[in-house]
Parts: C-alpha cells; structure tokens; sequence
C-alpha cells in the first residue's frame, strides 16, 4: 500500500470516529482541500491530491462503480423541446431578480423546475444510474453573465452531495476560441472538459468529484439549472438551505 493510500485510509477512519459535526468539519476540509490541490501544478501537490482524494472517494455515501468522472451524460427522454423550452422561460424570468455572487448569480427555482425537482421521471434517471438517491426537492438556476465569472474547482457540501445539472442556454459570441465549459478534476491532476449543448444533463457525485466552469468572456452567457440529491435516509436537514 502506498504511503498516499494509507493517507487516505487513515482521514477516511478517522471521519468514523468523529461526532456527526465533525465529520462535516472534516469533510469540509477535506472538500477545500482537494479544491485547491486538483488546480496546483507543482509536483509537491501531487501526494496531498492523491490523498484527499481517496479519503473522499472512501467517503462517498452513494454505491456506485466509480465515484469519478460523469455518472450520466445526454438528453433524457422525458426532456422535450416544450419542457425545456417552458424551462428557458421560467429560467428568463426568475433570473431577473437572481442574486449576484462573485461567481455566477443564483435563483431559486420557480414552479417548472420545482415540478421536475420532485418528480418520478427525474427520480427514475438518477436511480438508474445512482442507487438510493432521494430528491432533496431544491431546484436552483444559475446564471454566468458578467466576463471572468466560472466556478474555480471545488467539491459541494452536502446538499448538492449529487448534483444533476442541466444546461439551459450557452450563448457563445462568434470568435470564441474555447467557450466556458464544466471541468471534471483527478487526482493524477488531469482533468476532462464537458461543454455541454442545450438541453444536455450531467449527473455526477459533486461532494466527492471535484469540478469547475472555467470563465466566461465578454458577452458569453451560460444559464444553468441544477437539482439536488441526497441519500436515502439521510437526515433532511443536512440538505436543506
Ligand atoms: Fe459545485
């Protein structure tokens, strides 16, 4: 067993002895931690990646082959033109009063996406792919407009535990060499690039998989809709805003 493996062992057993508090302290280190160390490029970082993330992977809550990469990519069935069209609208209105943060604006989902949040079609794909995964019910549009704004690689805390993400819109000015897309980060320190088509959903582990957007240009505009799942049986309020 290499000394990184044993690293990783040892912060996954030590979660098993903390109070419920502090494994999500750990966790959160942890999170920040391999946020930082999948986007540093000297060598050092290496082992410390390596570590933190098998210590995530061991304590992934969700029984899936490979906690890596995409656990889903592509247009589901129940998506159709006048759903996701209804979606773009929704996300139109509700992105007038969206709440700006540093890296992208945010607003709440309104009665389109809280309808698919809760519903059997949505539930049905994710538990074709992901085990014993509950609808947290919590439906979020997120908005890239101003030049610069992305997300830098991170891991999410518990409420986008599993995140299914939808891509809405990606207005894309002529000329761009290499458009804004979502990254997926490994702990070999490689990383895969996801651009995604209108109407394209992802489903991947957001609280063991580290990810990022890289940065729009001027005039580039990404909308987002994303939903929220958390374990079966896991205590709600964990995963509730
Ligand atoms: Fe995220």
């Amino acid at each position: 067993m290499s000394d990184t493996s044993t690293m990783g062992r040892r912060l996954a057993g030590l979660h098993e002895r903390l109070t419920p508090a502090e494994q999500a302290n750990l966790k959160l280190i942890l999170g920040l931690s391999a946020g930082r160390l999948v986007a540093a490029t000297e060598a050092e970082a290496a082992p410390g990646r390596e570590a933190v993330t098998d210590a995530l992977e061991m304590l992934c809550p969700y029984d899936v082959p490979d906690p890596r990469g995409v656990q889903y990519r592509g247009r589901p069935d129940f998506l159709t033109d006048e759903l996701l069209a209804s979606l773009i609208e929704e996300s139109g209105h509700v992105g007038k009063t969206a709440v700006p943060y540093d890296e992208h604006y945010l607003g709440y989902g309104g009665p389109v996406a809280g309808r698919l949040a809760t519903s059997r079609e949505l539930a049905d794909l994710v538990a074709s792919v992901v085990p014993k995964a509950e609808a947290t019910g919590v439906a979020s549009y997120l908005y890239y407009r101003d030049a610069g704004q992305g997300i830098i690689p991170h891991i999410d805390t518990d409420i986008f535990s599993l995140n299914v993400l939808m891509m809405l819109a990606h207005d894309i000015p002529d000329g761009t060499p290499e458009p804004s897309a979502l990254h997926m980060h490994y702990a070999d320190g490689s990383k895969e690039r996801f651009q995604l088509e209108s109407g394209e959903v992802v489903i991947f582990l957001a609280g063991t998989q580290a990810h990022s957007r890289t940065p729009i240009r001027q005039d580039e505009r990404v909308s987002i809709l994303t939903f929220g799942f958390m374990p079966e049986g896991a205590p709600l309020e964990n995963y509730k805003r």
